[in-house]
C-alpha cells in the first residue's frame, strides 16, 4: 500500500470542558476522495481546524506528505500543500472573481504585497493570468471573471472559493460543507466540479458534507463523527450500510 498523504493519529481537542474531538485518527491517500460526515456539533470543522493548523490539538499528531506538521502554522501547512475552504462563505467585498484568484496565486508565489498589490493595480503577469484562466475554465467561471464576487449566486460563490483554494496548487483540498445553502441543481454542479478537479489535477480531497447522496457519489472512503468520536470508517458503501451509522446519523430507527 502506498504511504498516506495525510495521517492523523489520536487527535483530541477540548474547548472549556467540551470534548470537541476524542482520539480521532484518519488517513487520506494521494489522489483519494474521502469524506467526513456527522451531525451538527460532531466536531467536523474542529477536525479541519486541527488538521490545517488553525487550532492546536490537546493531544495527537498530524503527518502530511511524509513529515510531521504539528508545529506548523496554517500558512506553512498551506505551502506544504494543504488548502481549505470554510463552512461560512468567505469572499471579499469589492473584489472581482479574478482578483480573488490573483491574491491567492501571489500568496503562493509570495510575489508582492498581496491585497495592496491587487488594489494598487500592479499588473498581473501573463503567467499569473494563465494560471487563473486555467482554474476559471476548469470550474466554468470564465464569463464571471470580472464580476464582483459578491454579486454572484451562492453556488458560483462557492465555486470561486474552490477556485481560490486551487490557486494554492494543493496536494490535498479540505472542503467544509461546500454544498451548504445550495439547491439540488447547484449541489449537483458542485459535485461535477469536484470530480473534474480531482481527475484533472490529480489531487486528494477531504470533504465535510451533510448531503449523503453527494458523498455517495463522490467519496471512496468515509469517516463518521458523532459527539467528537469516530464511530465508523471505511469504504463509503460499507459505512453507509452500517447500522450504527444509520441510527446516529441517518435517523434510522432499526
Ligand atoms: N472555537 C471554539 N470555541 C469553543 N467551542 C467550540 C469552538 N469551535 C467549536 N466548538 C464546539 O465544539 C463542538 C464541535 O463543533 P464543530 O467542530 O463546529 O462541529 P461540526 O462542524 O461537526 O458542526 C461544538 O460543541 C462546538 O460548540
Ligand atoms: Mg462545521
Amino acid at each position: 500500500m502506498t504511504a498516506p498523504l495525510l495521517s492523523a493519529v489520536g487527535v483530541t481537542k477540548r474547548y472549556a470542558g467540551i470534548v470537541a474531538l476524542q482520539n480521532v485518527s484518519l488517513e487520506v491517500g494521494p489522489a483519494e476522495f474521502a469524506a467526513v460526515i456527522g451531525p451538527n456539533g460532531a466536531g467536523k470543522s474542529t477536525l479541519f481546524d486541527c488538521l490545517t493548523g488553525v487550532q492546536r490539538p490537546d493531544r495527537g499528531h498530524v503527518h502530511f506528505d511524509g513529515r510531521p506538521v504539528d508545529g506548523l502554522r496554517p500558512a506553512a501547512r498551506a505551502r506544504a500543500g494543504m488548502a481549505r475552504t470554510f463552512q461560512r462563505i468567505e469572499l471579499f467585498g469589492g473584489m472581482s472573481v479574478l482578483d480573488h484568484l490573483l491574491v491567492a496565486d501571489r500568496a503562493r508565489t509570495r510575489r508582492g504585497g498581496l491585497l495592496t498589490d491587487v488594489f494598487t493595480g500592479s499588473r498581473p503577469s501573463s503567467d499569473e493570468l494563465d494560471r487563473c484562466s486555467a482554474v476559471l475554465e476548469l470550474l466554468g467561471l470564465q464569463e464571471w471573471a470580472e464580476r464582483p464576487a459578491e454579486s454572484l449566486t451562492l453556488g458560483r460563490g462557492r465555486l470561486v472559493e474552490l477556485a481560490r483554494a486551487l490557486m494554492c496548487e494543493p496536494k490535498l483540498l479540505f472542503l467544509d460543507e461546500p454544498s451548504s445553502g445550495l439547491d439540488r441543481h447547484e449541489t449537483d454542479e458542485m459535485g461535477d466540479a469536484l470530480l473534474r478537479v480531482q481527475s484533472e489535477r490529480g489531487l486528494a480531497i477531504l470533504l465535510i458534507e451533510h448531503d449523503v447522496p453527494l458523498v455517495q457519489r463522490l467519496a471512496e472512503r468515509m469517516y463518521v463523527l458523532d459527539y467528537g468520536e469516530l464511530i465508523a470508517a471505511g469504504p463509503t458503501d460499507e459505512v453507509l450500510a452500517d447500522q450504527k451509522v444509520r441510527v446516529a446519523y441517518l435517523g434510522a430507527s432499526t
